[in-house]
């Protein structure tokens, strides 16, 4: 019986530079989707797959983010003195129990793997899951639990996989499939953002991830590999062919990645457009917008 996964890793220490000026002094994963940063997407995901302890790898000037995740009393007295029910509501489900956070710092980034290694003592002889919070996944079963539930299948380590266009392959972690079972499949490569027309297929590893604590041993022991940067890609590969080998799931759900500003945006009207509040004004908004390009094409 595979063991129960109630540890997650947020590798959040990178530099954000994609979205300078504003990471000089805000974290990315603090930004917004309407109302909600990108971070709190993330826990809500992992709480909801059974995840019950949260381990940050931050860096400076993330302060921000483990400000945000501070109870806030003198708020939640004002708007209850106020009556103001529902935003009450809302702020107490942002409330994380006493020690159930976490936070490492990574000192220097020396990569994604490198950023999941710095929390190798927290995790310890467990499997743990691994978020990155760029990825903004909406779904009907959030996807981490459909890798949780997954995983109860399989064991070993479970990748997050999606489809995407060929001429993209390069900018991923690209999966060689072995053999297929649904929605599930046996790896039968792994490779970092392999050079145009080399990619063993076009599904593509996303920010989700089940691991062994095997993993944490290949970590330490990896030299740097593409960008010079210690690659979890590496680490995960390395199990393949392993007792309990590596396994990539085709999640149901539509992914954003917000570590982009288009994909952000993208992100920020399909979440708008989720909302009853927000729906039919930003629906007219974009129809006034799209209208005339159509009519003068
Ligand atoms: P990215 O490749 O998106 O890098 O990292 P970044 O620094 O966040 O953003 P850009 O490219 O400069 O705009 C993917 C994830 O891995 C984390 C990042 O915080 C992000 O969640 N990461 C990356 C680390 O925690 N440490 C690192 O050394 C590198």
């Amino acid at each position: 019986m595979t063991r129960k996964v109630t540890k997650a890793i947020f590798p959040v220490a990178g530099l954000g530079t994609r979205f300078l000026p504003a990471t000089k002094s805000i974290p990315k994963e603090i930004m917004t989707l309407v109302d909600r940063p990108l971070i709190q997407y993330a826990i809500d995901e992992a709480r909801a797959a059974g995840i019950e302890e949260f381990i940050f790898v931050t860096s400076r000037g993330k302060g921000a983010l483990e400000d945000y995740f501070d109870h806030a009393p003198q708020l939640q007295t004002a708007l209850a003195e106020a009556n103001k029910t529902k935003l009450l509501e809302t702020l107490k489900a942002t409330n994380m129990d006493d020690g159930a956070i976490a936070y490492i710092r990574q000192h220097k980034a020396l990569g994604l793997g490198h950023a999941v290694w710095c929390a190798r003592r927290l995790v310890g002889d467990e499997p743990f899951a691994v978020i990155l919070t760029d990825d903004v996944i909406a779904a009907e079963k959030p996807c981490l639990q459909q890798m949780v539930e997954a995983h109860a299948e399989t064991g070993g380590s479970v990748v997050a996989a999606m489809e995407v266009a060929p001429e993209r392959t390069s900018a991923y972690g690209v999966l060689g499939i072995k053999k297929e079972n649904g929605q599930i499949f046996e790896v039968s490569e792994m490779v970092e953002k392999p050079p145009a027309g080399e990619a063993p297929s076009n599904l593509a590893v996303i920010g989700r991830y089940i691991l062994t604590p095997s993993i944490m041993q290949n970590l330490g022991s990896l030299k740097p590999g593409a960008g010079g940067e210690i690659q979890l890609t590496d680490a995960i590969a390395a199990e393949i062919g392993g007792e309990e080998g590596v396994h990539g799931f085709r999640f149901q759900g539509q992914r954003f990645d917000c570590g982009n500003k288009a994909g952000y945006l993208q992100a920020t009207v399909a979440f708008g457009l989720a909302r009853d509040e927000l729906r039919d004004e930003l629906m007219q908004y974009l129809e006034g917008m799209v209208a005339p390009r159509q009519a003068a094409e």
